[in-house]
């Protein structure tokens, strides 16, 4: 791996890579183990990866989709562990992200989570906020259409206050107002297990995004396919709707 990581290295990586993590139960069932192991597993590949990318790659955005809005429809147990595990992961990794200037953000509906998560966010979010070696945001109870209706509620708000009118609504009107205002559009999304659908991720704001699926399933995911992946986002032309070349 290690030349085609120097490759990759100097060919550019992209600036923003989010990663639709998907696959955890499946692994678990091929093992005989329980839906939760599977997640735990899950949540050592994430850890894995955030560290190489922290360390080794250089990209400056990463966003890790960890828990849908609508997976809030899951066995309740289920939903209990996930969300007790996420906490417990943003908690125990607080001192690694100071350390290492990794900035940690959070997407979706907050006011959803349990209370004490919601300390362990805020805490979490505030501390880190020095940091500037990598920016990692994590999608909780995060839908793509919950997000843009929340920024057509915050839109209405502002309008009704005087603060914007009709005629200010534009594409950037919008996308300051979305979860992800401070964040640039993915460049990549990478969604593991096989599965090739958004699962109401990123909608407004992968528009240009480069798509990569791969059927390694999540806890199997290791940097060694995150390199890959972003040789193949590198092999890509975006055109962005326009012509790769004015030809005469
Ligand atoms: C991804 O793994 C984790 C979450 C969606 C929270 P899944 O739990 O969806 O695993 P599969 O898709 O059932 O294999
Ligand atoms: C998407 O995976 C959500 C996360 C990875 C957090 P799901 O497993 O929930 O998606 P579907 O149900 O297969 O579309
Ligand atoms: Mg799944």
């Amino acid at each position: 791996m290690s030349t085609l990581l120097e490759r990759v290295k100097s060919a550019g990586v992209p600036r923003h890579v989010a990663i639709i993590m998907d696959g955890n139960g499946r692994w678990a069932r091929a093992r005989g183990l329980s839906r939760t192991a599977g997640h735990e597993a899950g949540a050592r590949a994430a850890e894995r990866l955030v560290r190489f990318i922290g360390h080794r790659l250089g990209i400056a955005y990463i966003t890790l989709f960890a828990f849908s809005a609508e997976n809030w429809g899951r066995p309740k147990a289920e939903v209990d562990f996930l969300l007790a595990l996420l906490d417990r992961f943003i908690a125990e990794h607080l001192r690694e992200f100071v350390d290492s200037g990794i900035r940690l953000r959070v997407v979706g509906d907050v006011s959803t989570l349990p209370i004490t998560m919601q300390r362990t966010v805020a805490k979490a979010v505030e501390t880190t906020r020095g940091g500037t070696n990598l920016n990692l945001t994590i999608a909780l109870s995060y839908g793509g259409r919950q997000d843009i209706t929340r920024a057509c509620q915050r839109i209405l708000a502002d309008v009704a206050e005087g603060r914007l009118g009709a005629e200010d609504v534009s594409e950037e009107a919008i996308a300051r107002r979305l979860d992800t205002a401070e964040t640039p559009d993915p460049d990549l999304v990478i969604r593991t297990s096989g599965e090739r659908r958004f699962s109401n991720f990123l909608l407004w704001q992968s528009a240009y995004a480069e798509l990569y699926f791969t059927d390694v399933l999540w806890p199997d995911f290791s940097p060694a396919d995150l390199v890959r992946a972003i040789d193949d986002f590198q092999k890509r032309e975006r055109r962005f709707g326009a012509v790769a070349e004015v030809a005469g």
